[in-house]
């Protein structure tokens, strides 16, 4: 039977009713698929590609090319969850007409249904102008990492009194120029907490504590497959980097002591034969 799609309606119907939403990056088929199969909500095609995938020190030189070709291929593998594509570095930023150009592509040519955009204030033009087009938006404020340089560091937001004051301003803009959900990084939980409390679009948090109407995290840092950064907020439910080498580590002895492959793994030629016989 057919999945019924978890839509941006659906999203604002789990915030009514107090149901936490479940997000978490994808960026390829397997992944994608396992993700889906198991009722994950929302895939995002996250610009931390460029690090987990790539091995970049940061998400900056991740490209509108590299984010089509991701979002292609988890789109492909979604049958249910709604999947988002995260849009890069500089892929909104110059212009409005530049943002809209580059967002209609990534709609048209991936099959996504959504994309999501980093900033507060500065984003507000673009978000109007997506979602008057027809485009869904998920916002992310707090921790923005394509600003990495200005910040020096992956720091966490909203400490000051005047920080708190400015996102807890940004969400209600960003919320009134249509945003449908609005990802929460980085920043004190109680601030996550009076951010979710204020808005009627749901919030999903990484690193903004348990009061958001959601949770994501980097599906390689959740299942202990991107060893390099260990944040405080990411708990890893896999150990899969040390299950991996332990498999290659295997495999490398087997063939060295002549181990693998053994005739079961092997084809022998008198089941052809006697296949030609039977035809
Ligand atoms: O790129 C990404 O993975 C993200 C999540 C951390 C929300 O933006």
């Amino acid at each position: 039977m057919k999945k019924k799609r978890v839509t941006t309606r659906t999203l604002m119907k789990y915030k009514r009713t107090g149901r936490k939403i479940v997000m978490v990056t994808a960026y390829d088929y397997p992944l994608a698929k396992y993700a889906d199969e198991v009722g994950i909500d929302v895939l995002l095609v996250g610009d931390s590609l460029g690090m987990v995938v790539q091995g970049q020190d940061s998400t900056i030189p991740v490209t509108l090319e590299d984010i089509i070709y991701h979002s292609k291929i988890v789109a492909r593998a979604a049958k249910r969850a709604l999947v988002v594509a995260d849009m890069p570095f500089l892929s909104y930023q110059v212009s409005v007409e530049d943002a809209v150009r580059n967002c209609g592509r990534v709609m048209k040519e991936t099959g996504v249904q959504a994309v999501k955009v980093e900033g507060g204030e500065e984003v507000v033009e673009v978000v109007e102008a997506l979602t008057r087009w027809g485009i869904p938006v998920m916002g992310h404020i707090g921790l923005t990492p394509q600003k990495i340089h200005r910040y020096g560091g992956y720091r966490i937001q909203g400490r000051t009194e005047s920080e708190r004051a400015r996102l807890l301003k940004e969400a209600k803009m960003l919320e009134e120029a249509g945003i449908f959900s609005l990802v929460l990084e980085a920043v004190p939980y109680e601030l996550a907490k009076e951010i979710t409390e204020s808005l009627s679009v749901p919030t999903i948090g990484i690193g903004a504590g348990p009061y958001t109407d959601g949770q994501v995290l980097v599906i390689h840092d959740l299942l202990g497959f991107y060893e390099e950064i260990q944040p405080r907020f990411v708990k890893r439910y896999a150990e899969l980097a040390k299950i991996i080498r332990e498999a290659l580590q295997a495999f490398q002895q087997e063939v060295l002591e002549g181990k693998f492959p053994t005739l079961e793994h092997s084809y022998r030629l008198e089941e052809f034969e006697q296949r030609q016989e039977d035809s």
